[in-house]
């Protein structure tokens, strides 16, 4: 396994266990697989709703919780100077754990700046209190990185966007490597561009033909292509699956090398258009679903 160091020199692995969509029945079972197989690196979120289950797999693991780089989420109607310090109290007791290894904001809230710095401020002390290791965001554009930064103590250590080969938002990760945060990829292998939903015809990047080509000239998977296209730009990236067999094909990245060359050639297959939620609009319901205690 492949580790990043963080801004604050905190390492964390390259590859971890995305658990996004992941339903609470199965995630114990995932989280557990993935350890038993190597995995040291879990990614949830308040509002993903399956933290406890996160909890249960990392303690059914065996694994000292030391052993484990566990990063969760703040959602937006936690944000706020006691509501986000209160969101921690609520994640660690449903994790089961004292501390967080990353605790990250999970969107900006344009239109309620005020509550999202906030939140910011309350991570900010949450950090100086030693109750987590690294502090960060989510979603955030370079002009919420602008209005952020210089009203903070803390450069966030990283920004986890929507990242695949059709949508890698160059301008995010350059505004990130400029402020030295750590670009992390969700839906890594696009799970994004194919997960059934509101979302109307899309293209599932799983298919596309330069990526089975690559996978065919290495014999790998066109998953393993995107996980390892993004470790080798220095990316984290956090692979969503229950499945026992893909949890292991996702980890299995690390014994071979893409060139120069076919790095560029998934860099233009970059499409420019997003298909998750656009960070400058969350939605008004977003605001009223409430993270419960338990
Ligand atoms: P499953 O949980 O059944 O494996 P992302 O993390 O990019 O959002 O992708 C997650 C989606 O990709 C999920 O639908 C997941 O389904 C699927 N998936 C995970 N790993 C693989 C893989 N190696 N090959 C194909 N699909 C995968």
């Amino acid at each position: 396994m492949q580790n990043l160091t963080l801004n604050n020199g905190v390492t964390m692995p390259a590859l971890g266990l995305g658990v996004f969509q992941s339903p609470p029945d199965e995630t114990a079972a995932a989280v557990e697989t993935a350890l038993g197989l190597g995995y040291r690196h879990i990614d949830t979120a308040a509002a993903y709703a399956n933290e406890r289950q996160v909890g249960e797999g990392m303690r059914a693991s065996g694994l000292d919780r030391d052993d484990v780089f566990l990063e969760t989420k703040v959602w937006v109607s936690d944000y706020g100077t006691d509501e986000t310090r209160h969101a921690f109290e609520k994640a660690t007791r449903k994790l089961g754990v004292d501390t967080l290894d990353l605790l990250i904001l999970h969107q900006p809230a344009p239109a309620r700046w005020e509550r999202t710095l906030a939140a910011y401020r309350a991570l900010e002390g949450l950090l100086a209190d030693g109750l987590v290791r690294a502090i960060g965001v989510s979603n955030f554009m370079p002009q919420h990185l602008a209005r952020l930064l210089p009203e903070v103590d803390v450069v966030p250590a990283v920004n986890q966007i929507e990242l695949h080969p059709y949508f890698q938002q160059t301008d995010v990760q350059k505004a990130d490597t400029e402020a030295g945060i750590l670009t992390q990829a969700w839906s890594p292998i696009g799970g994004i561009t194919f997960y059934p939903g509101p979302w109307g015809e899309r293209r599932s990047v799983l298919t596309d033909e330069t990526l089975a080509a690559l996978a065919a000239s290495h014999g790998k998977s066109p998953a393993q292509i995107m996980l390892r296209w993004g470790v080798q730009q220095g990316r984290s990236v956090i692979p969503k699956s229950t499945n026992p067999t893909r949890i292991a094909e996702n980890l299995d990245v690390f014994d071979f090398e893409l060139s120069a060359d076919e790095l560029a050639r998934i860099d233009a297959l970059d499409t420019g258009v997003r298909s998750g939620p656009d960070p400058d609009a969350p939605r008004d319901d977003f605001f009223d679903r409430v993270i419960p205690e338990e």
